[in-house]
């Protein structure tokens, strides 16, 4: 299983604080934003990983994260996104030689959880599967709506929408078999111009092939003013908690 971050965008809805920087570096409390999916992808045990980069500040990465080896990471591979704007589908498929065939466990650089996936990692067995949660403003995110007949299928995902049919998120986490490129290729650009993860994983539900779990634990994409406030005191409670316990290493 190889692991992909997607980490490009222009971050518009942060601006000002994204003229300096890539949003994934900026600070969620004690750390840039993007250590946080790659704590999940590591301690999934995921070490091989690409970061796809896009925008006028990609050149920060390299600086923050090195070669990776200080996180566990064994492998850490880059790719740029020409079109920054481009959309998160278009943004995956720029790491389909990177993939090599493998599975792939994709991480939004924004999404910062203490949710552990290695079980679904291990045990994942082809098609899609899609952490979903509970969220209180689904109108931010794609929403799943649920088979009347049964509750647990997923019947399809709707992106941001005016009238939500559930209050279940896809989270930017996912686990795709090696179909997904050639999925993603189907995908026409959506009303905003952009390739939606949306609207592959709809790819994935018509074929049957989808799978979803629930991310237990906390979960938050940090791209608004909000939502990186409230992750940032999520994590600060329970890093200076932790601290006050024991002396504790940057990933623990
Ligand atoms: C993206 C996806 C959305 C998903 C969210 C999770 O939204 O388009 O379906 O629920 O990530 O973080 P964005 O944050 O790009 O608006």
């Amino acid at each position: 299983m190889k692991g992909i971050i997607l980490a490009g965008g222009l971050g518009t809805r942060l601006y000002p604080l994204t003229h300096a920087t890539n949003k994934h570096l900026l600070p969620v409390f004690d750390k840039p934003m993007i250590y946080y999916p790659i704590r999940t992808l590591v301690r999934a045990g995921i070490r091989d990983i690409m970061v796809v980069v896009s925008g006028p500040h990609s050149g920060d990465f390299i600086r923050v994260l090195k070669n990776g080896k200080e996180f566990g990471i064994k492998h850490l591979e880059y790719a740029y996104q020409d079109a920054p704007d481009g959309g998160i589908a278009d943004a995956l498929v720029k790491a389909e030689s990177f993939a090599d065939n493998q599975p792939v466990t994709v991480i939004l650089g924004d999404n910062c959880t203490d949710a552990n996936i290695g079980k679904e990692v291990r045990s994942f067995k082809g098609g899609a599967l899609v952490f979903l949660k509970k969220v209180d403003d689904p109108n931010r995110f794609g929403i799943a709506e649920f088979d009347k007949k049964d509750s647990s299928k997923v019947i399809g995902i709707v992106e941001k929408p005016k009238k939500p049919k559930s209050n279940f998120a896809q989270t930017g986490v996912y686990i795709y078999d090696n179909k997904v490129f050639n999925y993603i290729k189907k995908i026409k650009p959506s009303a905003r111009g952009q390739l939606e993860i949306t609207d592959l994983n709809n790819i994935y539900i018509n074929a049957k092939k989808f799978n979803w779990a629930e991310l237990k634990g906390f979960w938050s994409d940090a791209g608004t003013f909000e939502s990186l406030y409230k992750t940032s005191v999520y994590w600060a409670r329970k890093i200076l908690g932790k601290r006050n316990e024991r002396n504790l290493t940057r990933f623990d």
